[in-house]
């Protein structure tokens, strides 16, 4: 393998991804990313002169554009989605439009051009939700998505499958939990905790702040994916996790106390239509298979996002200051 596309590289997992690849890997990258909301090519400055890096803006649903960068590139690793929850409760046409079509327009490209391999990275959230007794999510569990952002997600898991069924297109799924780390947008609960509570706002926390999610660093994440993309095999699926469950008040007060703020911050808000209880992976397949296993603690990971934000004001400042701003305010009422 000499060369692979990237979709949504200018966003969180996606960034973290192609500098990985280029840091570690002697791949060429090809970015291709629509600068959504979400994407920032900031979060990639490092590598704007890198010979071995390319950004394209563009968007997935793009047959021809598409169709012609895969002919350059071996395999596609995509992350391109609209991943927000809380967006798609208000509004799941972006998320049909990019996770579905955008999805099913990239392995038309990949089958047309005979590419060599497509990693989709997709989410627990498939699963659906579990109960504090049930089993942690295995990959031949039942896809039961809840929100219209794991419907969509799920919907492309199932044409991924469909594309290998039917046309043997060489496709493997990841599928992964909560991932925190440097360059999250400020509207997921990490970053979004982490800059109110630096900024004396108030932390607002859905209903009893009591629904646990399995937190992984992005780093183990990317280093997940690439063992996947090198060594994963064709048909497969691969839950990748942290082993790590905690409530989300467990997750507030952590940052809280990092930060020296007090609890008094913390204000429960009205619950989130649909509002998944537990997630938890069984991640014993890509263990046992492919010899990965997530290797940085919760109390080094959050420990390290909470200085990278302290020390990276300006990029979200910037973020602030701009779309996602008027976007809170419209929907939230703004951020205190
Ligand atoms: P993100 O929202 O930070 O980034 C998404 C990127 O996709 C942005 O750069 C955006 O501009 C781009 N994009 C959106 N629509 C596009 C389109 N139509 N064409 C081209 N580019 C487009 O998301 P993230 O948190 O980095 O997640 C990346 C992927 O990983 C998603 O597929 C998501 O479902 C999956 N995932 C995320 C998590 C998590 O905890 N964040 C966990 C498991 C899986
Ligand atoms: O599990 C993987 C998924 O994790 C990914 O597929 C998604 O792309 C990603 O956004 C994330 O989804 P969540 O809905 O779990 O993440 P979010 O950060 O939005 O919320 C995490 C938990 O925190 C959830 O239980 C809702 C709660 N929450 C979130 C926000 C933004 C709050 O209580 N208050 C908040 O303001």
């Amino acid at each position: 393998m000499n060369a692979i596309l990237v979709t949504g590289g200018a966003g969180f997992i996606g960034s973290n991804f192609i500098r990985l690849v280029i840091s570690e890997t002697d791949l060429s990258v090809i970015n291709l990313d629509a600068l959504t909301y979400a994407g920032n090519l900031e979060n990639l400055k490092d590598l704007e002169s890198n010979p071995r890096y390319r950004f394209v803006q563009g968007r997935i649903e793009d047959s021809a554009l598409v169709e012609g960068l895969m002919k350059e590139v071996d395999a596609c690793v995509h992350f391109a989605a609209e991943s927000h929850v809380d967006r798609s409760i208000k509004d799941a046409q972006p998320f049909l439009i990019t996770n579905c079509l955008g999805t099913q327009t990239l392995l038309d490209a990949a089958r047309s051009t005979g590419l060599k391999r497509f990693l989709h990275v997709s989410t627990d959230e498939v699963y659906g939700s579990l109960g504090g007794d049930d089993h942690p999510f295995r990959e031949t569990d039942p896809l039961l998505p809840n929100s219209p952002y794991a419907a969509s997600k799920a919907s492309s898991d199932l044409l991924v499958r469909a594309a290998y069924k039917t046309h043997g297109l060489p496709v493997i799924i990841t599928r992964c939990s909560n991932n925190y780390g440097p360059y999250q947008f400020p509207e997921k609960l990490i970053p979004l905790m982490t800059i109110n509570a630096m900024e004396g706002r108030p932390l607002p926390i859905y209903g009893d702040g009591k629904n646990i999610r399995d937190w992984i660093y992005v780093e183990d994440h990317c280093r997940g994916l690439l063992k996947v993309l090198e060594s994963g095999a064709v048909g497969e699926i691969y839950n990748l996790g942290g082993e790590c469950e905690k409530t989300n008040l467990e997750i507030v007060e952590a940052i809280l106390e990092r930060l020296d703020a007090p609890r008094s911050l913390i204000t429960f808000v009205k619950d989130r239509p649909g509002h998944d209880r537990r997630y938890a992976m069984d991640i014993s397949k890509v263990k046992e298979e492919l010899g990965w296993t997530p290797k940085v603690d919760f109390e080094e990971g959050i420990s390290t996002t909470i200085e990278w934000y302290k020390a990276n004001r300006d990029w979200w400042e910037r973020i602030l200051s701009g779309e996602y701003m008027r976007y809170y305010e419209e929907h939230y009422g703004g951020l205190s």
